[in-house]
This record gives structure tokens, C-alpha cells and sequence, in this order.
């Protein structure tokens, strides 16, 4: 499990703690219980969850502020789509964000701190879900920025190493350190003792990390697309090219990557799957601000 660092934890609210734990006032309210921050675009934070709460790995829920309507005075919730990164079995929830100056949300989001409040609709929906998918021997999980949120889900949920048995999750971003949040994820776990006793020993060897960077330099350049298109993944991780007989997708990020990839999927043979008609692959996009 990823425990974040508490690194904007404010004296004001810990004083507050020790006296008393902050009963939630608001609706649906959640309290942030660590926030780190990777880059000036990127930042991650975990909340309490509510015990309710019930989710498969790979979904997102409506989460946001409160914020005082312009017109009428009054407060109500400013809410975006946010996938849960945490994976199921999880005490709290963990979010990825990104950070937009003059977005309604992130533009506050960034600033808050542990002991605040978030609101969070106890509603948990989406396609990237095991259950969309046919039986596969490998499960590719393309991301770009923030859309590694649902596979940081998934990868941490047993179920993707009891029914595959190879993984590779793909993520590219514009610069080296918006890789952080993934390198970081990979480590933990590779190391994670739980997964490791209900998997077996070595389960992180069916693991496969291929980060890339389009816009600062970096150990891999390039986008995943055209990585593909050139056959320079599959040279790079020794595996064989994607097929709809073996292959399993999903894919995360931005519009025009989603469109891209997926026309790609389609011309290898694979199609788009959903709850209700499980297929080859399921897209999903990353919400932006
Ligand atoms: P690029 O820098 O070449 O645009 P963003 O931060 O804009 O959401 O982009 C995240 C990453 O996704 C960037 O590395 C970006 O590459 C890449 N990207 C954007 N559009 C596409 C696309 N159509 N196909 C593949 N990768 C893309």
C-alpha cells in the first residue's frame, strides 16, 4: 500500500486533531488524511473512506468542494470525475490529480491540506473493470498523465495477477517527473508482502513497466502509439506483437490518445468491451479540469 507523505500537513488543523477528531459537517464529506505533491502539474491524496463504500478496482467516483453559488448565495458542490487509484481492499482512498491554474476545481484542489474536507458521491461507476474483458493471458493498461489512476487501482487488486499472466502498463507523459507517481507505484509493488503471499512469490516478474516521455528527455522517448506502430515496444520488453486471441487493453488519458490507440486496437482484430459485453478491450477517459 502507498502511503503518501503528509507533506502539507498544517499546524493549525494538527493542534485542531489533538483536542478533538473533526466530525464531518458536510454531506458526503471525506477527510483528507495525506497530500503530495509530484510536480507543479501533478499532485496525489488519500481520504478516509466511507464505510459504505464498496468499489471494484479500475472505477471512479464524483469528488469536489464546496463552493458559494455566484447568483443565489448559497453553497453547493463543485464535483469532477475522479478515479479511485486505491485498490479495493483498501482503508482509504487515493486519488491523482492534476493541478490547472484557472481550472474551477483543481485551482483549489491543490491547496488542500491533511484535516480538510472533501466531498466525495459514495457512487462508484466505470468501464475499466475486469469484469468488461474476455479471459486473456495478457492485459496491457495504457496511460498517459494522470489516466494511470484506474491501474494503480488494478495493479494493486490480486485479480490482475490471478487472471493474467503477463501485465504491462504503459504510461507516457510530457516530462521525467510526472513519472514519479508511476515509478513510485511500481516499486511498492514489487515489494508488497500481501501481494506477494496471496499471489506467490516472484508475482511481480509477470509485471512489465514501459514509461516514456515526449517532451523532456528521458530513458524511453516517444508516444506509446507511435512505439507501437514502429515495433519498438515489443522489442523493448521482448514480447510478442498484440493479438485479439491472447491480448486484453484498457486504455486511460486524453481524448485524442484514447481515439488513436483504440482505431489502432481495432485494426489488430480487438474490440471494444463493456459490463454488460465483456470484449478485448475498454476505454476510459483521464477527467481533466
Ligand atoms: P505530446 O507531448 O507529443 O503531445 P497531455 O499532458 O497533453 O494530456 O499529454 C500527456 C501525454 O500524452 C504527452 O506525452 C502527449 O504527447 C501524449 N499524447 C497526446 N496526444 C496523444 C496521441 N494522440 N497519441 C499518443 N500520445 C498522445
Amino acid at each position: 500500500m502507498t502511503e503518501l507523505s503528509p507533506v502539507t500537513q498544517n499546524p493549525a488543523t494538527q493542534t485542531q486533531a489533538t483536542k478533538a477528531p473533526k466530525a464531518p459537517t458536510l454531506p458526503d464529506a471525506q477527510t483528507v488524511t495525506s497530500v503530495k505533491h509530484y510536480t507543479d502539474r501533478l499532485f496525489a491524496f488519500r481520504v478516509t473512506r466511507p464505510a459504505s463504500l464498496r468499489f471494484r478496482s479500475g472505477e471512479f467516483v464524483m469528488l469536489g468542494l464546496m463552493q458559494t453559488d455566484e447568483k443565489s448565495g448559497k453553497e453547493k458542490p463543485l464535483l469532477r470525475a475522479y478515479s479511485i487509484a486505491s485498490p479495493s481492499w483498501d482503508d482509504e482512498l487515493e486519488f491523482y490529480s492534476i493541478k490547472v491554474q484557472d481550472g474551477p476545481l483543481t485551482s483549489r484542489l491543490q491547496h488542500i491540506e491533511v484535516g480538510d474536507q472533501i466531498i466525495l458521491r459514495p457512487k462508484p461507476v466505470g468501464t475499466l473493470v475486469h469484469d468488461a474483458l474476455l479471459p486473456g493471458k495478457r492485459i496491457w493498461f495504457f496511460a498517459t498523465g494522470t489516466g494511470i489512476a484506474p491501474f494503480a487501482s488494478l495493479l494493486r487488486d490480486p485479480q490482475t495477477y490471478e487472471d493474467y499472466d503477463e501485465i504491462i502498463l504503459t504510461h507516457t507523459c510530457r516530462e521525467a517527473g510526472e513519472l514519479d507517481y508511476g515509478r513510485e507505484l511500481i516499486e511498492t509493488i514489487r515489494s508488497d508482502e500481501m501481494l506477494a503471499e496471496l499471489i506467490g512469490e516472484g508475482f511481480h516478474e509477470k509485471l512489465k513497466y514501459y514509461p516514456t516521455t515526449t517532451r523532456e528527455e528521458s530513458a524511453k522517448m516517444g508516444r506509446i502509439t507511435d512505439l507501437l506502430n514502429s515495433g519498438s515496444v515489443y522489442k523493448d520488453l521482448d514480447v510478442e506483437p498484440i493479438k485479439p486471441e491472447t491480448d486484453r487493453a484498457m486504455i486511460c488519458g486524453n481524448l485524442a490518445f484514447n481515439l488513436e490507440l483504440k482505431a489502432m486496437l481495432e485494426d489488430m482484430g480487438l474490440e471494444e468491451g463493456a459490463n454488460s459485453d465483456p470484449r478485448h478491450y475498454v476505454v476510459e477517459k483521464a477527467f481533466l479540469d
